[in-house]
């Protein structure tokens, strides 16, 4: 298994390239299942992630093609990418598929819209929280479907097709506006989705599925219609740069001090994030290149932050951030309010020297003078890469182990960081 050391202490002097969003690919490469013709996607990330949701994806008959470079391009420039769900073979997403990575549940929505029935199995547990599926399932019987669980899969069909119908979610759900518009799109009638996610990753969904012949209006607002229609078409659509990537780099530059260029990111999927880094001390301005995100000299202050679902603080942020506050100057409170088990960074992070405590959804961290380098385990994703950040700022060396948890959802950090000037070296085995 790889491990990634880091020797702490340098500044990231240069430029980050922005790689396409993990949550926006995803969705949209199963967006694919609704229609017989070609999606091509550009600038998909090249992610662990990605290549699971790929072997997903040829379950149920998709072909897949890769493009390689065009001249002009970078070897950091995201692929382009065909795939092609001519015919349906196979409408069961098994067991050993779907319990790898949640967001693969959610082929319920098109193969069910598409082909009349959807065996998928339950997604199983994850290391941030219990994460149920009820509101995806609500959704789908709102439009019409039958739903049965049986031997761990659910079971949805709609012999007749799905029906427009109205179904407002007692609680932002990313997933289950992503399920309810794929599955709206080809249904027959009008679908109103209240209290819809605003996510910029919904946004871009929405905006293929337009491409793709769908009839969306309202999406980025909680109030989303969709007109249902028979059939969509192939398309073309470029993938959203990662607020999520974006915000952890400009936090790894706070921590360390600095000026990096955060190539291709865009402020307006992030400004709750930036405007906590600009109170943490970080100097960030917007140029047509991207964020430019600058600390020197000035120590970083404390913050208070809670997380909620956009344009709120994202939860995707929140290991980020507390890996910063470990080196403020004073105390930082964190709460977290959309998973209840998302503070599993807390116990490794006080293995560099960390003071955390915990009470609940709550965290308060007493700012550190210093973190010294260890061995340390990464949990989940974005719990790794906090370990990442402190580790840019510790003394010494700290070896994360477990890097597969990164490899989901970082696309070449070790490059990234490594041409900034960080001490970052992948040890493979
Ligand atoms: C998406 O997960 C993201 N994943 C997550 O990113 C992100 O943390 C999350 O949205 C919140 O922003 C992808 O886009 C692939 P939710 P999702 O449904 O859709 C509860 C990462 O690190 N809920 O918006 O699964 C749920 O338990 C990942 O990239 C129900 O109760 O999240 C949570 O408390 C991790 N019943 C809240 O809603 C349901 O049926 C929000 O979850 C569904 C969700």
């Amino acid at each position: 298994m790889d491990r990634i050391r880091i020797v702490g202490g340098r500044p990231l002097e240069g430029i980050i390239p922005i790689s396409g969003a993990k949550n926006a690919a995803l969705p949209l490469m199963i967006a694919s299942l609704l229609t017989e013709e070609p999606l091509i996607l550009e600038n998909v990330p090249r992610l662990a992630d990605v290549k699971q949701l790929e072997r997903i994806l040829e379950n149920h008959g998709v072909d897949i093609a890769v493009h390689g470079r065009r001249s002009g391009t970078d070897a950091m420039d995201g692929q382009r990418m065909t795939f092609h769900a001519s015919e349906i073979v196979d409408t069961t997403a098994p067991y050993e598929l779907v319990s790898k990575m949640r967001a693969s549940f959610w082929v319920v929505g098109p193969l069910l819209a598409r082909m009349g029935e959807a065996k998928v199995s339950l997604p199983g547990g994850c290391a941030i929280g219990t994460r149920p599926v009820d509101l995806l399932i609500m959704a789908l019987e709102r439009l019409g479907a039958t739903i049965e669980i049986d031997g761990g899969y659910v079971i949805a069909r709609a012999k007749n097709g799905l029906k427009g119908g109205e179904i407002e979610f007692p609680k932002v759900t990313v997933g289950g506006t992503h399920t309810a518009l794929m599955a709206a799109s080809l249904a027959s009638g009008e679908t109103v989705i209240e209290n819809a996610a605003r996510e910029p990753e919904v946004v871009d969904v929405a905006d293929c599925l337009i491409k793709m012949g769908a009839k969306i209006t309202g999406h980025g607002t909680s109030r989303i219609v969709v007109q249902g229609v028979s059939r969509l078409n192939g398309a073309r659509h470029a993938v959203l740069p990662d607020r999520i990537e974006t915000g952890t780099y400009a936090m790894a530059v706070a921590m360390t001090g600095g000026d990096v260029l955060l190539e291709g990111a865009r402020p307006e999927l992030l400004q709750s994030a930036l405007e906590t880094l600009g109170q943490a001390g970080a100097e960030i301005t917007v140029s047509n290149a991207g964020i430019r995100v600058v600390r020197n000299g000035a120590g970083i202050r404390p913050v208070e932050v809670t997380t909620a679902p956009f344009p709120g603080f994202p939860t995707d942020l929140q290991a980020q951030l507390m890996g910063l506050m470990t080196r403020a100057k004073g105390t930082s409170r964190i709460t977290e309010t959309i998973f209840e088990n998302r503070f599993m960074h807390v116990q490794e992070l006080a293995r560099l020297g960390a003071r955390i405590a915990l009470d609940g959804q709550n965290a308060t961290i007493e700012g550190v003078e210093k973190l010294k380098g260890a061995p340390v385990m990464a949990t989940d994703l974005r719990a790794s890469v906090s370990l990442v950040i402190a580790a840019l700022a510790a003394e010494g060396e700290t070896m994360v182990n477990r890097v597969y948890h990164l490899d989901r959802g970082f696309e070449r950090l070790e490059d990234k960081l490594g041409r900034c000037g960080a001490t970052v070296e992948r040890i493979s085995g």
